[in-house]
Protein backbone atom coordinates (compact mmCIF):
# COMPACT_ATOMS: atom_id res chain seq x y z
CA UNK A 1 0.00 0.00 0.00
CA UNK A 2 1.41 3.59 -0.96
CA UNK A 3 1.87 5.84 2.11
CA UNK A 4 -0.03 9.15 2.11
CA UNK A 5 0.81 12.69 2.87
CA UNK A 6 -1.61 15.90 2.81
CA UNK A 7 -0.64 19.42 2.02
CA UNK A 8 -2.58 22.79 2.79
CA UNK A 9 -2.08 25.15 0.35
CA UNK A 10 -3.41 28.71 1.28
CA UNK A 11 -2.88 31.11 -1.71
CA UNK A 12 -3.73 34.62 -2.11
CA UNK A 13 -7.12 34.11 -3.40
CA UNK A 14 -7.92 30.25 -2.38
CA UNK A 15 -7.19 27.59 -0.61
CA UNK A 16 -6.54 23.97 -1.50
CA UNK A 17 -5.85 20.40 0.25
CA UNK A 18 -4.54 17.68 -1.43
CA UNK A 19 -3.42 14.10 -0.67
CA UNK A 20 -0.25 12.67 -2.47
CA UNK A 21 0.60 9.27 -2.17
CA UNK A 22 4.61 8.41 -2.01
CA UNK A 23 5.32 8.65 -6.05
CA UNK A 24 3.33 12.59 -6.10
CA UNK A 25 0.07 11.34 -7.61
CA UNK A 26 -2.68 13.16 -6.06
CA UNK A 27 -5.67 11.33 -4.69
CA UNK A 28 -8.11 13.96 -3.57
CA UNK A 29 -8.37 17.71 -3.80
CA UNK A 30 -10.67 19.71 -2.20
CA UNK A 31 -10.33 23.76 -3.55
CA UNK A 32 -11.96 26.83 -2.07
CA UNK A 33 -11.90 30.19 -2.97
CA UNK A 34 -11.91 33.15 -0.45
CA UNK A 35 -13.26 36.45 -0.75
CA UNK A 36 -11.18 39.54 -1.42
CA UNK A 37 -11.63 42.74 0.22
CA UNK A 38 -10.28 46.27 -1.79
CA UNK A 39 -11.83 48.94 0.40
CA UNK A 40 -10.10 51.97 -0.99
CA UNK A 41 -7.80 52.28 -3.93
CA UNK A 42 -4.38 50.17 -3.55
CA UNK A 43 -6.18 48.48 0.04
CA UNK A 44 -6.51 44.55 -0.40
CA UNK A 45 -7.04 42.67 2.85
CA UNK A 46 -8.72 39.22 3.71
CA UNK A 47 -10.24 37.65 6.61
CA UNK A 48 -8.30 35.75 8.82
CA UNK A 49 -11.68 33.97 10.09
CA UNK A 50 -12.63 32.98 6.47
CA UNK A 51 -8.73 31.31 5.93
CA UNK A 52 -8.87 29.11 8.99
CA UNK A 53 -12.68 28.22 7.65
CA UNK A 54 -11.70 27.52 4.49
CA UNK A 55 -9.26 25.16 5.83
CA UNK A 56 -10.92 23.36 7.58
CA UNK A 57 -13.45 22.86 5.11
CA UNK A 58 -11.18 22.02 2.38
CA UNK A 59 -8.94 19.58 4.80
CA UNK A 60 -12.53 17.49 5.14
CA UNK A 61 -13.46 17.53 1.81
CA UNK A 62 -10.64 15.98 0.31
CA UNK A 63 -10.51 13.70 3.31
CA UNK A 64 -14.18 12.46 2.78
CA UNK A 65 -13.02 11.92 -1.09
CA UNK A 66 -10.12 9.59 0.44
CA UNK A 67 -12.65 7.53 2.67
CA UNK A 68 -15.03 7.11 -0.63
CA UNK A 69 -12.08 5.54 -2.55
CA UNK A 70 -11.78 3.39 0.82
CA UNK A 71 -8.51 4.55 2.68
CA UNK A 72 -8.68 6.03 6.05
CA UNK A 73 -8.32 9.32 7.66
CA UNK A 74 -5.48 7.80 9.43
CA UNK A 75 -3.63 6.53 6.52
CA UNK A 76 -2.66 9.86 6.33
CA UNK A 77 0.93 10.19 8.08
CA UNK A 78 1.65 14.28 8.44
CA UNK A 79 0.25 17.46 6.55
CA UNK A 80 2.59 19.94 5.43
CA UNK A 81 1.38 23.09 5.12
CA UNK A 82 2.19 26.22 2.16
CA UNK A 83 0.82 29.64 1.81
CA UNK A 84 1.18 33.15 0.33
CA UNK A 85 3.87 35.22 1.94
CA UNK A 86 4.30 38.86 3.69
CA UNK A 87 0.60 38.77 3.95
CA UNK A 88 -0.20 40.10 7.73
CA UNK A 89 -2.17 39.03 10.80
CA UNK A 90 -2.45 40.44 14.09
CA UNK A 91 -4.37 39.06 16.89
CA UNK A 92 -4.97 39.17 20.77
CA UNK A 93 -2.74 36.06 22.53
CA UNK A 94 -5.56 36.48 25.44
CA UNK A 95 -8.90 35.92 23.04
CA UNK A 96 -7.10 34.57 19.76
CA UNK A 97 -9.20 36.40 17.47
CA UNK A 98 -7.83 38.35 14.77
CA UNK A 99 -7.77 42.64 15.38
CA UNK A 100 -8.10 43.75 11.89
CA UNK A 101 -8.48 42.26 8.78
CA UNK A 102 -5.32 40.06 7.05
CA UNK A 103 -3.34 42.54 4.86
CA UNK A 104 -2.94 41.04 1.80
CA UNK A 105 1.36 41.01 0.60
CA UNK A 106 -0.04 43.08 -2.80
CA UNK A 107 -1.70 45.70 -0.19
CA UNK A 108 -0.10 49.56 -1.17
CA UNK A 109 -1.35 51.43 1.17
CA UNK A 110 1.92 52.06 2.73
CA UNK A 111 3.36 53.59 0.11
CA UNK A 112 3.88 57.03 1.92
CA UNK A 113 5.41 55.41 5.08
CA UNK A 114 7.63 53.93 2.80
CA UNK A 115 9.21 57.01 1.50
CA UNK A 116 9.31 58.52 5.27
CA UNK A 117 10.97 54.98 6.54
CA UNK A 118 13.72 55.22 3.72
CA UNK A 119 14.50 58.65 5.00
CA UNK A 120 15.37 57.68 8.51
CA UNK A 121 18.80 57.44 9.59
CA UNK A 122 19.67 53.24 9.00
CA UNK A 123 17.41 52.85 5.97
CA UNK A 124 20.63 52.27 3.99
CA UNK A 125 21.78 49.07 6.33
CA UNK A 126 18.53 46.92 6.17
CA UNK A 127 19.30 45.19 2.50
CA UNK A 128 22.28 43.99 3.47
CA UNK A 129 20.69 42.83 7.20
CA UNK A 130 17.14 41.00 5.85
CA UNK A 131 17.73 40.69 1.74
CA UNK A 132 14.65 42.88 0.67
CA UNK A 133 14.69 46.33 -0.11
CA UNK A 134 12.17 49.03 1.91
CA UNK A 135 8.59 48.68 0.44
CA UNK A 136 4.93 48.34 0.39
CA UNK A 137 5.55 44.28 -0.16
CA UNK A 138 7.33 42.83 3.07
CA UNK A 139 5.30 42.81 6.46
CA UNK A 140 7.27 44.82 8.35
CA UNK A 141 5.51 48.47 7.08
CA UNK A 142 1.62 46.79 7.06
CA UNK A 143 2.40 46.09 10.67
CA UNK A 144 3.70 49.84 11.37
CA UNK A 145 0.56 50.83 9.46
CA UNK A 146 -1.54 48.73 12.02
CA UNK A 147 0.31 50.27 14.75
CA UNK A 148 -0.59 53.51 13.85
CA UNK A 149 -4.00 53.38 12.67
CA UNK A 150 -5.79 50.47 14.04
CA UNK A 151 -6.09 51.52 17.65
CA UNK A 152 -6.97 47.52 19.16
CA UNK A 153 -3.98 47.03 17.80
CA UNK A 154 -2.14 49.71 19.27
CA UNK A 155 -3.23 48.80 22.57
CA UNK A 156 -2.99 45.26 22.70
CA UNK A 157 1.01 46.09 21.93
CA UNK A 158 1.23 48.17 24.66
CA UNK A 159 -0.72 45.08 27.40
CA UNK A 160 2.01 42.85 25.73
CA UNK A 161 -0.97 40.72 23.74
CA UNK A 162 -0.21 41.55 20.59
CA UNK A 163 0.67 38.35 18.59
CA UNK A 164 2.17 38.91 14.60
CA UNK A 165 2.19 36.29 12.65
CA UNK A 166 2.27 35.84 8.20
CA UNK A 167 -0.48 33.32 7.12
CA UNK A 168 1.14 30.08 8.17
CA UNK A 169 1.54 31.04 11.30
CA UNK A 170 -2.09 32.02 11.94
CA UNK A 171 -2.40 28.75 10.24
CA UNK A 172 -0.67 26.51 12.74
CA UNK A 173 -2.11 28.32 15.97
CA UNK A 174 -5.60 27.82 14.64
CA UNK A 175 -4.82 24.22 13.61
CA UNK A 176 -3.23 23.64 16.53
CA UNK A 177 -5.72 24.85 18.87
CA UNK A 178 -3.29 27.62 20.29
CA UNK A 179 -0.79 25.47 21.09
CA UNK A 180 1.97 26.50 18.84
CA UNK A 181 2.93 30.02 17.70
CA UNK A 182 5.53 29.30 15.34
CA UNK A 183 7.27 30.44 11.78
CA UNK A 184 10.08 28.78 9.77
CA UNK A 185 12.26 30.48 8.18
CA UNK A 186 10.98 30.77 4.43
CA UNK A 187 8.21 32.65 5.52
CA UNK A 188 10.08 34.54 8.21
CA UNK A 189 12.59 35.92 5.72
CA UNK A 190 9.66 37.57 4.03
CA UNK A 191 9.14 40.27 7.18
CA UNK A 192 12.01 42.33 7.08
CA UNK A 193 12.52 41.18 10.76
CA UNK A 194 15.08 38.24 9.93
CA UNK A 195 18.37 38.57 9.65
CA UNK A 196 19.33 36.61 6.55
CA UNK A 197 22.39 35.81 7.66
CA UNK A 198 22.05 34.97 10.94
CA UNK A 199 18.22 33.42 10.33
CA UNK A 200 17.53 34.53 13.93
CA UNK A 201 15.13 38.01 14.49
CA UNK A 202 17.64 41.11 14.73
CA UNK A 203 17.61 43.79 16.94
CA UNK A 204 18.18 46.50 15.02
CA UNK A 205 15.61 45.63 12.56
CA UNK A 206 12.71 44.96 15.47
CA UNK A 207 13.63 48.60 16.56
CA UNK A 208 14.03 50.52 12.92
CA UNK A 209 10.72 49.34 12.85
CA UNK A 210 9.60 50.22 16.31
CA UNK A 211 7.58 46.75 17.02
CA UNK A 212 9.30 45.82 20.38
CA UNK A 213 6.90 44.12 22.81
CA UNK A 214 5.12 42.45 20.26
CA UNK A 215 4.96 38.57 20.22
CA UNK A 216 7.15 37.22 17.00
CA UNK A 217 6.39 33.67 16.23
CA UNK A 218 9.43 30.71 17.42
CA UNK A 219 11.66 30.45 14.39
CA UNK A 220 11.59 26.80 13.47
CA UNK A 221 12.69 24.57 10.42
CA UNK A 222 10.82 24.26 7.02
CA UNK A 223 10.23 20.43 7.64
CA UNK A 224 10.33 19.13 11.32
CA UNK A 225 8.73 16.32 12.65
CA UNK A 226 7.52 17.74 16.12
CA UNK A 227 8.35 21.13 15.96
CA UNK A 228 4.74 22.35 14.32
CA UNK A 229 2.54 19.91 16.79
CA UNK A 230 -0.33 18.30 15.63
CA UNK A 231 -4.01 19.03 14.65
CA UNK A 232 -6.27 19.67 17.28
CA UNK A 233 -9.09 17.58 18.53
CA UNK A 234 -12.32 18.38 17.24
CA UNK A 235 -10.52 20.83 14.45
CA UNK A 236 -11.07 18.94 11.43
CA UNK A 237 -11.53 15.35 10.09
CA UNK A 238 -7.16 14.89 10.49
CA UNK A 239 -7.55 15.68 14.48
CA UNK A 240 -4.38 14.32 15.99
CA UNK A 241 -2.24 13.98 12.46
CA UNK A 242 0.97 15.96 13.07
CA UNK A 243 1.87 19.01 11.10
CA UNK A 244 5.45 18.28 9.65
CA UNK A 245 6.41 21.12 7.09
CA UNK A 246 5.75 24.52 6.83
CA UNK A 247 6.72 26.56 3.83
CA UNK A 248 6.03 29.91 2.12
CA UNK A 249 4.25 29.21 -1.46
CA UNK A 250 7.37 30.33 -3.89
CA UNK A 251 10.07 28.07 -1.68
CA UNK A 252 7.99 25.14 -1.36
CA UNK A 253 7.25 24.82 -5.66
CA UNK A 254 11.15 25.31 -5.73
CA UNK A 255 10.86 21.94 -4.03
CA UNK A 256 8.00 20.68 -5.73
CA UNK A 257 9.69 21.12 -9.09
CA UNK A 258 13.12 19.45 -7.03
CA UNK A 259 15.26 22.62 -8.35
CA UNK A 260 17.86 21.45 -5.02
CA UNK A 261 20.88 21.90 -7.00
CA UNK A 262 22.44 25.48 -6.91
CA UNK A 263 21.70 27.40 -10.44
CA UNK A 264 18.07 25.56 -10.77
CA UNK A 265 15.32 28.02 -10.66
CA UNK A 266 11.63 28.30 -11.16
CA UNK A 267 9.34 30.37 -12.19
CA UNK A 268 5.69 30.39 -10.52
CA UNK A 269 2.35 31.49 -12.48
CA UNK A 270 0.52 31.83 -9.61
CA UNK A 271 -1.51 35.82 -8.67
CA UNK A 272 1.65 37.25 -9.13
CA UNK A 273 4.90 35.40 -10.56
CA UNK A 274 8.02 34.06 -8.86
CA UNK A 275 11.33 33.35 -10.05
CA UNK A 276 13.57 31.21 -7.14
CA UNK A 277 17.07 30.72 -8.46
CA UNK A 278 18.63 28.44 -6.06
CA UNK A 279 22.19 29.79 -4.88
CA UNK A 280 22.80 27.00 -2.29
CA UNK A 281 24.38 27.62 1.36
CA UNK A 282 24.93 31.56 1.66
CA UNK A 283 22.80 34.30 0.96
CA UNK A 284 23.77 36.43 -2.41
CA UNK A 285 23.16 39.88 -2.46
CA UNK A 286 21.79 40.75 -5.51
CA UNK A 287 23.21 44.77 -7.04
CA UNK A 288 19.82 44.26 -9.68
CA UNK A 289 16.95 44.76 -7.92
CA UNK A 290 16.45 41.01 -7.04
CA UNK A 291 15.73 39.64 -3.41
CA UNK A 292 17.38 37.00 -0.91
CA UNK A 293 15.47 34.83 0.51
CA UNK A 294 15.40 31.34 2.16
CA UNK A 295 14.66 28.62 0.10
CA UNK A 296 14.48 25.89 2.50
CA UNK A 297 15.43 24.52 5.79
CA UNK A 298 14.93 21.19 6.84
CA UNK A 299 15.83 19.88 10.37
CA UNK A 300 19.26 18.46 10.17
CA UNK A 301 20.40 20.31 7.21
CA UNK A 302 22.00 23.46 6.37
CA UNK A 303 19.66 26.18 5.05
CA UNK A 304 19.66 26.49 1.33
CA UNK A 305 18.97 30.54 0.21
CA UNK A 306 17.16 31.61 -3.18
CA UNK A 307 17.24 35.04 -5.72
CA UNK A 308 14.25 35.64 -6.07
CA UNK A 309 12.62 38.19 -9.05
CA UNK A 310 9.16 39.24 -7.61
CA UNK A 311 6.32 40.24 -9.95
CA UNK A 312 3.05 41.40 -8.21
CA UNK A 313 0.97 40.83 -11.05
CA UNK A 314 0.31 37.71 -12.95
CA UNK A 315 -3.15 35.72 -12.47
CA UNK A 316 -4.75 38.81 -11.15
CA UNK A 317 -4.12 40.57 -14.45
CA UNK A 318 -6.07 38.10 -15.95
CA UNK A 319 -8.63 38.38 -13.75
CA UNK A 320 -8.99 42.11 -14.17
CA UNK A 321 -9.35 41.23 -17.51
CA UNK A 322 -12.57 38.65 -16.31
CA UNK A 323 -13.70 39.99 -13.18
CA UNK A 324 -12.90 44.50 -13.75
CA UNK A 325 -13.16 44.78 -17.73
CA UNK A 326 -14.86 41.90 -18.23
CA UNK A 327 -13.25 41.32 -21.25
CA UNK A 328 -12.88 37.29 -20.83
CA UNK A 329 -15.63 35.81 -19.49
CA UNK A 330 -13.27 32.63 -17.48
CA UNK A 331 -9.67 32.39 -17.54
CA UNK A 332 -8.81 30.16 -20.06
CA UNK A 333 -10.44 32.20 -22.72
CA UNK A 334 -7.60 34.59 -22.62
CA UNK A 335 -5.06 32.27 -24.08
CA UNK A 336 -8.02 31.58 -26.82
CA UNK A 337 -8.23 35.61 -27.93
CA UNK A 338 -4.60 35.66 -27.74
CA UNK A 339 -3.84 33.48 -30.04
CA UNK A 340 -6.05 35.09 -32.61
CA UNK A 341 -3.33 37.96 -33.15
CA UNK A 342 -0.09 37.34 -34.10
CA UNK A 343 1.45 40.24 -32.07
CA UNK A 344 -0.25 42.45 -29.82
CA UNK A 345 -0.41 45.38 -32.36
CA UNK A 346 1.29 47.79 -30.92
CA UNK A 347 -0.04 47.89 -27.14
CA UNK A 348 1.82 47.41 -24.19
CA UNK A 349 0.05 46.61 -21.09
CA UNK A 350 2.47 47.88 -18.01
CA UNK A 351 0.40 45.70 -15.70
CA UNK A 352 1.69 48.03 -12.29
CA UNK A 353 -1.33 47.62 -9.74
CA UNK A 354 0.75 47.03 -7.25
CA UNK A 355 3.96 49.55 -8.62
CA UNK A 356 6.20 47.72 -10.18
CA UNK A 357 7.90 44.77 -7.76
CA UNK A 358 11.26 43.24 -9.22
CA UNK A 359 13.16 44.41 -10.90
CA UNK A 360 12.25 47.51 -10.70
CA UNK A 361 11.13 48.32 -7.60
CA UNK A 362 8.86 51.79 -8.90
CA UNK A 363 6.18 51.98 -6.28
CA UNK A 364 4.82 54.99 -7.88
CA UNK A 365 3.92 53.40 -10.86
CA UNK A 366 0.32 52.39 -11.65
CA UNK A 367 -1.18 50.10 -14.40
CA UNK A 368 -1.28 51.30 -18.02
CA UNK A 369 -1.87 50.54 -21.64
CA UNK A 370 0.00 52.51 -24.43
CA UNK A 371 -0.11 52.06 -28.19
CA UNK A 372 -3.99 52.12 -28.25
CA UNK A 373 -5.66 53.06 -32.04
CA UNK A 374 -8.67 52.05 -34.19
CA UNK A 375 -6.98 48.89 -35.08
CA UNK A 376 -6.92 47.69 -31.15
CA UNK A 377 -9.04 44.75 -30.30
CA UNK A 378 -9.54 43.04 -27.50
CA UNK A 379 -7.81 39.80 -28.68
CA UNK A 380 -4.76 42.63 -28.67
CA UNK A 381 -5.03 43.73 -25.05
CA UNK A 382 -5.72 40.02 -24.01
CA UNK A 383 -2.86 39.19 -25.46
CA UNK A 384 -0.39 42.22 -24.48
CA UNK A 385 -1.85 41.15 -20.72
CA UNK A 386 0.11 38.07 -21.19
CA UNK A 387 2.92 39.69 -22.45
CA UNK A 388 3.21 41.71 -19.60
CA UNK A 389 4.09 38.60 -17.32
CA UNK A 390 6.41 37.86 -19.65
CA UNK A 391 8.52 40.95 -19.84
CA UNK A 392 8.66 40.90 -16.34
CA UNK A 393 10.00 37.60 -16.54
CA UNK A 394 12.64 38.32 -18.86
CA UNK A 395 13.71 41.37 -16.96
CA UNK A 396 14.12 39.39 -13.74
CA UNK A 397 16.58 36.95 -15.98
CA UNK A 398 18.34 39.71 -17.27
CA UNK A 399 18.86 40.51 -13.20
CA UNK A 400 19.84 37.14 -12.74
CA UNK A 401 22.10 36.79 -15.39
CA UNK A 402 24.17 40.01 -14.05
CA UNK A 403 23.82 38.73 -10.63
CA UNK A 404 25.53 34.94 -11.07
CA UNK A 405 27.05 35.68 -14.52
CA UNK A 406 25.22 32.68 -15.39
CA UNK A 407 23.30 32.16 -18.53
CA UNK A 408 19.90 30.00 -17.09
CA UNK A 409 19.58 27.49 -19.66
CA UNK A 410 15.99 26.38 -19.41
CA UNK A 411 12.80 27.94 -17.40
CA UNK A 412 10.89 25.16 -15.24
CA UNK A 413 7.45 26.56 -14.95
CA UNK A 414 4.23 25.72 -12.70
CA UNK A 415 1.54 27.17 -11.53
CA UNK A 416 -1.91 28.72 -13.15
CA UNK A 417 -0.79 30.91 -15.92
CA UNK A 418 1.74 28.29 -17.07
CA UNK A 419 -1.58 25.59 -17.89
CA UNK A 420 -1.93 28.00 -20.95
CA UNK A 421 0.24 26.31 -23.90
CA UNK A 422 -0.32 30.08 -25.79
CA UNK A 423 1.39 31.91 -22.58
CA UNK A 424 3.90 29.70 -22.52
CA UNK A 425 4.39 30.00 -26.18
CA UNK A 426 4.94 33.68 -25.81
CA UNK A 427 7.46 33.31 -22.91
CA UNK A 428 9.78 31.09 -24.38
CA UNK A 429 9.72 33.95 -27.39
CA UNK A 430 10.39 36.49 -25.28
CA UNK A 431 13.25 35.11 -23.27
CA UNK A 432 14.41 33.31 -26.14
CA UNK A 433 15.15 29.89 -23.84
CA UNK A 434 13.27 26.79 -23.95
CA UNK A 435 10.41 26.84 -21.10
CA UNK A 436 9.77 23.49 -19.43
CA UNK A 437 6.89 22.77 -18.13
CA UNK A 438 6.19 19.07 -15.55
CA UNK A 439 2.82 17.17 -16.44
CA UNK A 440 1.90 17.89 -12.74
CA UNK A 441 1.79 21.62 -11.89
CA UNK A 442 0.42 21.57 -8.59
CA UNK A 443 3.85 21.75 -7.21
CA UNK A 444 3.97 24.31 -4.45
CA UNK A 445 1.41 21.99 -2.97
CA UNK A 446 3.35 19.11 -3.64
CA UNK A 447 6.59 20.95 -1.96
CA UNK A 448 4.76 21.48 0.99
CA UNK A 449 4.16 17.52 0.80
CA UNK A 450 7.66 16.46 0.28
CA UNK A 451 8.68 18.54 2.68
CA UNK A 452 6.57 16.67 4.96
CA UNK A 453 7.15 13.59 4.22
CA UNK A 454 10.73 13.65 4.65
CA UNK A 455 10.23 15.21 8.06
CA UNK A 456 8.67 11.62 8.87
CA UNK A 457 10.87 8.97 6.30
CA UNK A 458 8.39 8.68 3.27
CA UNK A 459 11.35 9.99 1.39
CA UNK A 460 15.01 9.53 2.62
CA UNK A 461 15.46 13.16 1.76
CA UNK A 462 15.62 15.21 -1.05
CA UNK A 463 18.14 12.47 -3.16
CA UNK A 464 14.99 9.99 -2.63
CA UNK A 465 12.61 11.64 -5.02
CA UNK A 466 13.37 10.30 -8.47
CA UNK A 467 10.23 8.83 -8.20
CA UNK A 468 7.82 11.57 -7.69
CA UNK A 469 6.01 13.34 -10.08
CA UNK A 470 8.65 11.69 -13.03
CA UNK A 471 5.86 11.77 -15.57
CA UNK A 472 6.47 13.90 -18.91
CA UNK A 473 7.04 16.91 -19.34
CA UNK A 474 6.33 19.61 -22.10
CA UNK A 475 9.31 22.14 -23.53
CA UNK A 476 8.19 25.40 -25.53
CA UNK A 477 11.17 26.52 -27.99
CA UNK A 478 11.38 30.08 -29.42
CA UNK A 479 10.35 30.53 -32.35
CA UNK A 480 10.65 34.15 -33.39
CA UNK A 481 13.75 35.96 -34.40
CA UNK A 482 16.38 37.33 -31.84
CA UNK A 483 15.43 40.84 -33.96
CA UNK A 484 11.93 40.53 -33.56
CA UNK A 485 12.25 39.57 -29.60
CA UNK A 486 14.44 42.66 -28.67
CA UNK A 487 12.12 45.21 -30.96
CA UNK A 488 9.19 43.98 -28.78
CA UNK A 489 11.32 44.20 -25.19
CA UNK A 490 12.22 47.46 -26.17
CA UNK A 491 8.93 48.77 -26.75
CA UNK A 492 7.92 47.07 -22.93
CA UNK A 493 11.19 49.18 -21.30
CA UNK A 494 9.96 52.23 -22.97
CA UNK A 495 6.33 51.83 -21.21
CA UNK A 496 7.80 51.10 -17.95
CA UNK A 497 9.87 54.20 -18.43
CA UNK A 498 6.86 56.04 -19.19
CA UNK A 499 4.81 54.43 -16.17
CA UNK A 500 7.43 56.00 -13.51
CA UNK A 501 5.82 58.59 -10.86
CA UNK A 502 2.46 58.50 -11.99
CA UNK A 503 1.18 58.70 -8.37
CA UNK A 504 1.62 61.95 -6.65
O1 LIG B 1 4.87 36.71 -2.08
C1 LIG B 1 3.53 36.47 -2.42
C2 LIG B 1 3.33 35.05 -2.85
O2 LIG B 1 3.70 34.19 -1.82
C3 LIG B 1 1.92 34.82 -3.34
O3 LIG B 1 1.87 33.69 -4.11
O4 LIG B 1 0.84 32.01 -5.54
O5 LIG B 1 -0.60 33.47 -4.19
O6 LIG B 1 0.66 34.37 -6.16
P1 LIG B 1 0.59 33.38 -5.06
Amino acid sequence: MPRFVGALDTGTTSTRFIIFDDEGTPYATHQIEFAQSYPFAGWHEQNPIEIIESSHACINGAVEQFVAKGYKASDIEAIGITNQRETTVVWDSVTGKPLYNAIAWPDTRTSRLVHAFKEKPGAEKLFDLCGLPLSTYPSAMKLVWLLQNIPAVADAQKAGTLMFGTVDTWLVYNLTGRDKFVTDSTNASRTMFLNINTLTYDDFLIDFFGVRGIQFPELICSSDDTAFGKVAAGANALAGTPICSCLGDQSAALVGQKAFSVGEGKNTYGTGLFLLYNTGHSPVFSKNGLLTTVAYNFKGHKPVYALEGSIAVGGSAVKFLRDNLKLISDSDEIGRLASKVPDAGGVVFVTAFSGLFAPYWIDDAQGTIYGITNFTTREHIARATIEATCYQTRAVLDAMQKDSGYDLKTLKVDGGMSNSDVCMQIQSDIIGINVVRPSYRETTALGAAIAAGIAVGIWKGVDDLERVNKKGETTFTPTITEKKKEKMYHLWERAVEKCRGWVE
